[in-house]
């Protein structure tokens, strides 16, 4: 069955423990972390405390998110705060070997993610030192926008490899795209505005499972 994690981007940021113990309380499986540090993309969310003040409020697995230049100077900020998994970005150039190790040998799932724009055979030479391969449905950054179709063919190619790790996608996804992306092989999808700003969240969710209830 699909695992649906929301996005706290998409959360009231002036009410972030009420959102996210609604979002534990409507079913959904992950907590998605998206931390930005306004070089590698044109925002800023998200420190390590915030996701000290998570864990404390939340069994949620916290899949973190780093769309940030140099992670490695914040990977060891991010295990000490509670993150259950860590995905950097592919696109940060040489240091990401050194990233995943670190992150694997904390213990932690490493994810790999690339932008909408960068090839999939930036990731191929790395796969085997991931468990969870981060295809982006929108040019990071902000929340609300609209799914880039192209991406599907990245997941389509990642299940084709036969890759054994989760693949997750982010950006724009939503009740009516989201059995096309599992269709292709999904198995984690981050959503934001469509989760936090449903009516019923629990419903949302709920719909969701049925819709793409896997193998
Ligand atoms: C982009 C962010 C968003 C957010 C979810 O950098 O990562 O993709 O998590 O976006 P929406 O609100 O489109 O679900
Ligand atoms: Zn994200």
């Amino acid at each position: 069955m699909i695992k649906i994690a929301p996005s706290i981007l998409g959360a009231d940021p002036l009410n972030l423990e009420r959102d996210v113990r609604k979002a534990e309380a409507s079913g959904c499986d992950w907590l998605h972390v998206d931390v930005m540090d306004a070089h590698f993309v044109p925002n800023l969310a998200f420190s390590p405390d915030v996701v000290r003040g998570l864990r404390k409020i939340t069994a949620l697995p916290l899949d973190v998110h780093l769309m940030m230049d140099h992670p490695e100077s914040m990977l060891e900020a991010f295990i000490r705060a509670g993150a259950d998994r860590i995905t950097i970005h592919t696109e940060i150039g040489p240091a990401l070997p050194e990233c995943l190790k670190q992150i694997r040998s904390a213990g932690l799932p490493a994810g790999l993610a690339l932008r909408p724009g960068t090839p999939l055979d930036t990731v191929t030479p790395w796969l085997d030192q991931t468990d969870l391969v981060l295809a982006m449905t929108v040019e990071p950054g902000f929340g609300g926008q609209k799914l880039d179709e192209h991406v599907l063919g990245k997941i389509r190619a990642l299940k084709a490899m036969g890759y054994p790790g989760e693949i997750e996608a982010d950006g724009g996804i939503r009740e009516d795209n989201l059995p096309l992306l599992v269709r292709q092989g999904l198995t984690v999808a981050v959503m934001g505005t469509a989760l936090f700003g449903a009516e019923d969240m629990k419903a949302s969710i709920r719909r969701l499972h049925d819709l793409c209830p896997g193998e």
